[in-house]
């Protein structure tokens, strides 16, 4: 039996701080009429709290997805979290979401591919549901990109936004869902985008931050015309590989880092109605990985999308890489009984004590060790002290 991967959840989840292009003309050399008429966006949400870090945006979008999707976390079978502003090196940001969710049966784990994690990170759970090695992958993108800008670069910091977007795909066996995907990949341009140090080639230094090599640096023009190419190209070789035609698609997604990039690519090199291209960076900025799923879900919400529409996510970012899915859009999803839903609310407070219970015990656990392993240096010292234990020979 043929198995197909649907799209049965969907939400988002920005943090409340608004910054608008005149808040950043206060702290940079720049003013509201360049950042419109060179990128489309107004404003931005950034956080402001240390408490917010991608996992915590990404965990809200995931709530959200889940209750839109009318699932328990406890049905995920795994978690694919695309960032490029994880909380740490390691452990997976993914790892951490899956704790606070409580999502108790699921893996989980961080994808690099930039912007176009998201739709790369789709792929790969479309694979593992047709593969049969899962039934129920959330694919999340969630980005905090406001915490690797440097705040006095006016070339990099106008541009970013932090939020997160996640889906919920599930095997099923109507034809449908994901369709077709196009991945790339071309590492000669790494350089053009790139956040050099704290890797294992540059690692973290007083030198490094000196120099601020810890912030993200960008040769815009350069990815402004890679951009333009892929996104045209990647978008027809999807359409192409699906046995469809471009006139077969009602929607565009494409990654939201540029009005002009979005205009002159998928618009102008395409020649695809700009009312079927879904843009919402205005309000957000760049928000990396998490722009496309959060485009997604308001275009959801908005009502662009229904039964049997064809859906095309396209991005692009550092690596260079690039990705673009095609997806037609499945039944309307009821939001489930408010009791229902209330009952898969109850899971997060219990399972945050659960968490909070089992991180008690590995200390207890730990301190009891510790107070055996120093019970036995004791016991070595009585041992040699009573002459039980031999002197080493010099
Ligand atoms: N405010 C005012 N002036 C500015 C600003 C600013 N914020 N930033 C740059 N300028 C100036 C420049 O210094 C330059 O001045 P100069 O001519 O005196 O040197 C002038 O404006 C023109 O700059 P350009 O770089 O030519 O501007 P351009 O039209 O190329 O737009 C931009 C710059 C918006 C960065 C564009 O190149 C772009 O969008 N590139 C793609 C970036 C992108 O999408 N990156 C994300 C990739 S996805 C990911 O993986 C995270």
């Amino acid at each position: 039996m043929a198995r197909y991967s649907h799209i049965v959840g969907w939400g988002m989840y920005t943090p409340e701080h608004v910054v608008t292009n005149e808040d950043l003309a206060k702290i940079v050399e720049t003013n509201d009429a360049w950042i419109r008429s060179r990128t489309g966006i107004r404003e931005r949400h950034l956080v402001d709290n240390p408490q917010e870090s991608s996992s915590t945006l990404a965990a809200r979008a995931a709530r959200a997805a889940l209750e839109r999707a009318g699932l328990p976390p406890t049905a995920l079978d795994m978690i694919i979290l695309a960032t490029s502003s994880p909380d740490h090196l390691f452990p997976a940001t993914a790892c951490i979401v899956q704790d606070a969710i409580g999502a108790t049966n699921a893996g989980a784990y961080d994808l690099s591919a930039a912007c176009s994690g998201f739709v790369y990170g789709m792929a790969m759970a479309h694979g593992l549901i047709v593969s049969g090695q899962a039934n129920t992958v959330m694919v999340i993108g969630a980005e905090t990109l406001s915490r690797l800008v440097d705040w006095s670069d006016r070339n990099t910091c106008v541009l970013f936004g932090d939020g997160a977007g996640a889906v919920i795909l599930q095997g099923r066996e109507e034809p449908g869902g994901f369709l077709a995907s196009v991945l790339g990949a071309d590492g000669s341009g790494a350089g053009l985008l790139t956040l050099p140090a704290g890797g294992s080639r540059l690692p973290a230094s007083v030198e490094t931050v000196r120099r601020g090599d810890h912030y993200i640096k960008m040769d815009g023009k350069a990815v402004f015309r890679f951009a333009t190419r892929v996104m045209a190209n990647a978008t027809r070789q999807v359409v192409e590989k699906a046995g469809l035609t471009l006139d077969d698609v009602e929607l565009i997604v494409p990654h939201q880092a540029n009005v002009r990039i979005i205009e002159s690519s998928v618009v102008r090199q395409l020649k695809f109605p700009r009312e079927k291209v879904f843009v919402n960076l205005e309000r957000y900025g760049n928000t990396s990985t998490a722009s496309i799923p959060m485009a997604l879900t308001e275009a959801v919400e908005t009502g662009r999308l229904k039964q049997g529409d064809h859906v095309v996510l396209v991005g692009f970012g550092a690596g260079l890489t690039w990705a673009a899915a095609l997806i037609q859009w499945g039944p309307p999803i009821p939001l489930l009984p408010r009791w229902q839903r209330w009952w898969h609310q109850a899971w997060y407070p219990f399972h945050r004590a659960r968490s909070a219970w089992r991180r008690g015990l590995r200390r207890v656990l730990a301190a009891w060790l510790g107070t055996k392993e120093r019970s036995q240096e004791e016991f070595e010292g009585l041992r040699s002290r009573a002459g039980l234990k031999k002197e080493k020979k010099e």
